[in-house]
């Protein structure tokens, strides 16, 4: 082996990796709760929804990107390493005003800087030239997100008050219908994080081994192939995210923010792809059930919005066939 790894090191570095899925899925969520704050505050303020919220909620989604393609690629590290990446985030904390996001979003980014500073520390002693280069260019996007959040730590903004009276429109709204649409957020969350992984996974030294002259001469195998298609769909996934918990905050919800069911990463391959299909087909069954629930309450917008996500969750599925031997 190139650099004597330790499983105190794995770990330290996993500590990186559920860091990053946390903030991910915070930011994620912050961005989305926006557009309910927004109309909160519409009429009292026009200013400030031309300005700080338009300004932050566009940031917080990028930031959410970025902190998913630094687990990605501190996952894809530990792999190379030969170690296991973890699928658990530690607890995003969402919070209920703008104030709230960017005071959480300095405090979640200068513990990630503390903690980067000791692998970056930690890699150097052991001559793991590759860790340290890949955590000093995350650490500076990292100090970018902390500059970012401390613009924003003084905006004046009250913290959302649970409103009195309910609307009538907004009594159709229960608990339970909450409790479904979350499954969809939960399910969401474990799809990403599952094909993140997997994703990198496919750059263990086993599953980067050529097996045929074709794949010799095409520099590509099975493995590779299907993590370049997770990529796409962990993409899409995002964005499946981002618009069931737009649709709970704004019908007065609050959104789920772990995984369920738990993320499996699987050891190959032909793992990867029942786990997955196993994932769509039950995503499938779940939203064809929200659906129906909707329609019977009368929600057209939810009913539509996963009319159009059931449609890609299909492709997907169809997608990960095509690779089943
Ligand atoms: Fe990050
Ligand atoms: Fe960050
Ligand atoms: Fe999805
Ligand atoms: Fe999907």
């Amino acid at each position: 082996m190139a650099v004597k790894i330790t499983e105190e090191y794995i770990d330290l570095l996993n500590q990186a990796v559920a860091r990053e899925l946390q903030v991910s899925v915070q930011y994620m969520l912050q961005h989305t709760k926006m557009e309910k704050l927004m109309k909160k505050t519409l009429p009292e303020n026009i200013l400030l929804d031309k300005t700080t919220y338009d300004a932050i909620g566009k940031f917080l989604k990028e930031f959410s990107i970025q902190e998913m393609k630094h687990a990605g690629s501190i996952m894809e590290r530990i792999y190379y390493l030969g170690g296991q990446a973890t699928t658990k985030a530690t607890k995003p904390i969402i919070g209920n005003s703008l104030n709230e996001f960017a005071k959480l979003g300095v405090e979640a980014e200068e513990e990630a800087l503390e903690l980067y500073r000791k692998i970056i520390d930690e890699s150097r002693r052991l001559g793991d030239h590759e860790t340290r280069a890949l955590f000093r260019k995350i650490y500076e996007e990292e100090e970018k997100h902390l500059f970012k959040f401390q613009e924003y730590v003084e905006v004046f903004d009250e913290p959302n008050e649970p409103e009195g009276e309910v609307s009538e429109w907004l009594k159709i709204y229960t608990d339970d219908y909450f409790e479904l649409l979350n499954k969809a957020a939960a399910s969401e969350i474990s799809a990403i994080i599952q094909y993140t992984n997997q994703h990198e996974k496919a750059s263990l030294l086993v599953l980067r081994k050529k097996n045929t002259p074709l794949e010799v001469i095409s520099e590509q195998n099975r493995a590779q192939i299907v993590s370049e298609l997770l990529k796409k769909v962990f993409m899409q996934e995002m964005d499946h995210l981002e618009k069931i918990s737009e649709r709970i905050y704004l019908l007065g919800g609050e959104t789920a923010y772990n995984p369920s069911p738990l993320p499996i990463v699987g050891d190959n391959v032909d793992a990867f792809l029942k786990l997955d299909q196993q994932a769509e087909n039950d995503a499938i069954v779940l939203y064809r059930k929200i659906i129906e629930e909707a329609l019977k309450r009368g929600d057209t917008t939810t009913r539509k919005m996963f009319e159009e996500i059931i449609l890609q969750e299909e492709e997907h599925y169809w997608n990960f066939d095509e690779y089943v031997k």
